[in-house]
């Protein structure tokens, strides 16, 4: 498949100059339903949607998708356990992701659940697609099953003879399979990481991919018999797609793939995948092969994340009631830290707090630290202090910014290092650059003490300036913090909504109009006594 590009924003060019619209398709890894969400998925999700409203917010038309994995043993298994059908139990759990999400403000605009009718469609279409093309073969496979990894092991990947991921017992199975002929594309896909470094990120992830396609790619069974809750094989009755085949097609299911050619090929060129390390065989191996031997190139991004992991007993204390024992991430439901600190608090730690990419230590104490730190001492009081001194000082009247404030210098410099980082997926250092122009906002107060001075034309500049410095930051933490930014954006005077405007068309220094009223509110982030 060759389709033209829709081009890219221009906004690399500059301020102002947002002639043509991009286009940027993202999508979370879809979640099993066999459990319920955890603040694991939360990361995911959090920094997926945080990339989505970045590319909103730079003038890109976007297309944000996450889902459930709804197929396989492992559902089957748990569905049987509770004494329901797989789709009753499906329909159960679903809620549960769904609910999650709405209380994080994640902004997907579909969610694809591979048990609806047209992810059967997608799937046969493009399975029958590879199957046509001649890659796929009938075969008896013998081996080591998980039903946890939804995997094969070989006898030697086992550790005391049990799962190596998850300690289970293995189960020995012996199927008629049909083959995925992987083995014939080592060369393609070493040729297509080769023209295409920037395919997975980071550089190491990479590197993994490439390590084990050099060493050796052996065909893959991609149907069962065994089960029957799948995707039937549209050649074979009584075969179903094994779940990682029927799951992979997701990320084709939700732009139309086989049901509308303009749409999945106007967004495919453009499609960005976020996914943990543990699935990157799955998403950088097998399903640029798949989309080779259907005759569609590849996905463009892989972005590989790690993982969160969780230490401190006062964790468990805190967020999950009466626990006994230590607590696992997979027992803290986002809505425990929602509640406890906030959505937005919740949004910005899980960005902030862990690069995407590498593993990080999840602490309750932590989060605590910082959410003074960065959230009740920085920006929070930032906000208050303006906003009481605009109202003691000004008659709570927004002065106008300085053209030749310190603060201009340290705004170009925040703006220019957060777009960059948001541009190569990195909230945490997005975010760290917003942050050091709260401070150089904050330091500037303090080196002026404009509430120990007269009102007057000085005042005037220190505090339109610092007003200024609020706006722009209430513009770059739009991805990471819509409702603070949104409130920001109301406290300080300014009409319509953060999210209508663009970066970084409208951040540049002396926007804030001044003569708008301010007003204080009450504190936006509490300083936490815990
Ligand atoms: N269903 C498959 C994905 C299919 S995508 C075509 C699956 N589901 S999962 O629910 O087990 O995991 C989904 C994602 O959640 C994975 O990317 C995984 O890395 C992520 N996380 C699960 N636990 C996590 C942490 N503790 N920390 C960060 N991410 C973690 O795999």
């Amino acid at each position: 498949m060759t389709v033209p590009a829709v081009p890219r924003a221009s906004r690399r060019a500059g301020a102002g100059t947002l002639s043509a619209v991009g286009r940027f398709y993202v999508t979370t890894p879809i979640y099993y339903v066999n459990d319920a969400p955890h603040v694991g998925h939360a990361y995911a999700t959090v920094n997926a949607d945080a990339m989505a409203r970045w590319h909103r917010l730079a003038g890109d038309e976007v297309f944000f998708l996450t889902g459930t994995d709804e197929h396989g043993a492992k559902v089957a298994e748990a569905a049987e356990e509770h004494g329901v059908t797989p789709q009753e139990w499906a329909d159960r759990v679903v809620r549960r992701f769904q609910d999650a999400w709405t209380v994080l403000d994640i902004s997907n605009d579909d969610f694809i659940r591979t048990s609806e009718p047209r992810h059967r469609v997608t799937v046969q279409e493009l399975l029958g697609r590879i199957h046509d093309n001649g890659y796929i073969r009938l075969d008896t496979y013998r081996g080591l099953y998980c039903v946890s990894c939804e995997d094969y092991y070989t006898e030697d990947q086992l550790v005391d003879g049990k799962c190596p991921v998850h300690g289970r017992p293995v189960v020995e199975m012996e199927e008629d399979n049909y083959f995925f002929e992987l083995s014939k594309f080592e060369d393609r896909l070493l040729a297509w990481y080769d023209e295409h470094p920037e395919a997975v990120q980071p550089v190491t992830k990479r590197n993994e991919a490439l390590a084990f396609i050099k060493g050796g790619l052996k065909d893959i069974s991609i149907t069962r018999t065994s089960l029957s809750w799948g995707v039937p094989v549209p050649w074979d009755a009584g075969h179903v797609f094994y779940v990682w085949y029927d799951a992979l097609v997701n990320y084709l299911t939700g732009i139309g793939y086989g049901v509308d050619e303009a749409r999945w090929t106007g967004w495919w060129p453009h499609v960005h995948h976020l996914i943990g390390k543990e699935i990157l065989r799955f998403h950088c191996v097998w399903w640029p092969a798949m989309c080779m031997a259907a005759g569609i190139d590849p996905p463009k991004e892989v972005h590989v994340h790690g993982w969160l992991l969780v230490g401190g007993q006062k964790l468990s204390k805190t967020l999950v009631r009466d626990a006994d024992g230590p607590v696992r991430l997979t027992e803290i439901a986002p809505q425990a830290l929602t509640e406890d600190f906030g959505v937005d608090a919740t949004r910005y730690h899980l960005l902030r707090d862990v690069p995407l990419g590498s593993d990080g230590e999840f602490t309750y104490e932590g989060m605590v630290t910082r959410y003074n730190a960065d959230l009740a001492n920085n920006l929070g009081n930032l906000l208050a202090r303006v906003a009481t001194v605009v109202g003691s000082k000004c008659g709570g009247t927004g002065p106008a910014p300085d053209p030749g404030s310190p603060l201009r210098a340290a705004a170009e410099e925040a703006v220019a290092g957060a777009v960059a980082a948001w541009e190569r997926w990195a909230p945490h250092e997005a975010l760290a650059h917003t942050w050091s122009l709260i401070g150089a906002a904050n330091a500037e107060l303090e080196a002026n003490e404009p509430w120990k001075k007269d009102p007057g034309p000085e005042v005037d500049r220190v505090l339109g300036s610092a007003l200024e410095a609020l706006r722009i930051v209430a513009l770059l933490v739009t991805p990471a913090m819509p409702r603070t930014a949104t409130e920001i954006w109301r406290r300080i005077g300014l009409d319509g909504s953060p999210e209508e405007r663009r970066v970084p068309a409208d951040v540049a220094w002396g926007g804030y109009p001044g003569g708008v009223p301010v007003e204080k509110g009450a504190p936006l982030f509490p300083r936490r006594k815990d």
